[in-house]
């Protein structure tokens, strides 16, 4: 496959605001990410990385700001000076163009590999069957599981398993995938053939976005990383700079948590 330019795929969110009952947990979000860009957000646990992540595909409405993908606003349109929420066919044709991986894979259970990946080429955008089993097979190659096309999730490791999921997310040819802790579900002795699944992907010119507690991972493979707390950005920056020499104390205090203990074993 050959590499596609970096022509799509820009994220533009402007204050973005999200309250459940009485409590703000995105408190005015700024975030641009370029095509192609590859950005990973820290934070710990509770800091709204999962909310602002679902608020990108309209899993969860805003409550105040706007996110646009290649300058479309998402789940809404703007009717008279006013904002209006999409109606759910259209809001299910915007969510076709950002795919997502979840903790916990989210495969149907019923369905075996490669159903699974053109499921929603075949329903939801109506593609040709054989093409869409075609395009199917080419993508469980590319993740390394030609051989298990027909097994069904529970035959399939962890890591395989999420190595399907990418498969999947990647068969709507997306403009943006949005990874949440795509390994802490992981066995630690799989989270290397995921890692390198979407190692491969950042550098085809998709645009990522990646939570994850994979330090070495997101300094390798990103080219921002994003550091969140309580609601806010708190700071980002590139790798070099964020693990390296962080700006604010939070930074420091959430990096020498989740870095040194590993150092001291
Ligand atoms: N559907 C929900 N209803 C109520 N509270 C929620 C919901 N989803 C998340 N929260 C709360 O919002 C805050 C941020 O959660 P989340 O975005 O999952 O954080 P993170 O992914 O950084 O751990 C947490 O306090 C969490 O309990
Ligand atoms: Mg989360």
């Amino acid at each position: 496959m050959t590499a596609a330019p970096a022509t799509k795929g820009l994220i533009q969110l402007r204050d973005v605001r999200k309250s459940f009952g009485g409590t703000e947990v995105l408190k005015g979000i700024d975030l641009t990410v370029e095509p192609g860009e590859v950005v990973a957000i820290l934070g710990p646990s509770g800091s709204g990385k999962s909310t602002l992540l679902r608020t990108i595909n309209h899993l969860e409405k805003v409550d105040g700001g706007t996110i646009a993908v290649d300058g479309e606003l998402v789940g809404y349109a703007v009717r008279g000076g006013r904002l209006h929420e999409l109606r759910e066919h259209e809001i299910l044709r915007q969510r076709t163009h950002i795919g997502m991986v979840f903790q916990n894979f989210n495969l149907f259970p019923h369905l075996t590999a490669l159903e699974n990946i053109v499921e929603a080429p075949v329903y939801a955008q109506k593609k040709d069957k054989a093409q869409a089993r075609e395009r199917g097979l080419e993508l469980l190659r590319r993740v390394g599981l030609e051989d298990r096309a027909d097994a069904y999730p529970r035959q399939l490791s962890g890591g395989q398993q999420q190595r399907v999921a990418i498969a999947r997310a990647l068969a709507l040819d997306p403009k943006v995938v949005l990874f949440d802790e795509p390994t802490s579900a992981l066995d630690p002795e799989l989270v290397g053939e995921v890692l390198d699944v979407i190692r491969a992907l950042a550098s085809s010119g998709t645009t990522l976005v990646i939570v994850t507690h994979e330090m070495g991972f997101a300094r390798d493979v990103a080219d921002r990383v994003v550091f969140m707390d309580e609601g806010r950005v708190v700071e980002q920056g590139t790798p070099t700079q964020i693990f390296g020499d962080p700006r604010h104390e939070r930074t420091r205090t959430f990096l020498s948590k989740v870095i040194e203990p590993a150092f001291n074993l």
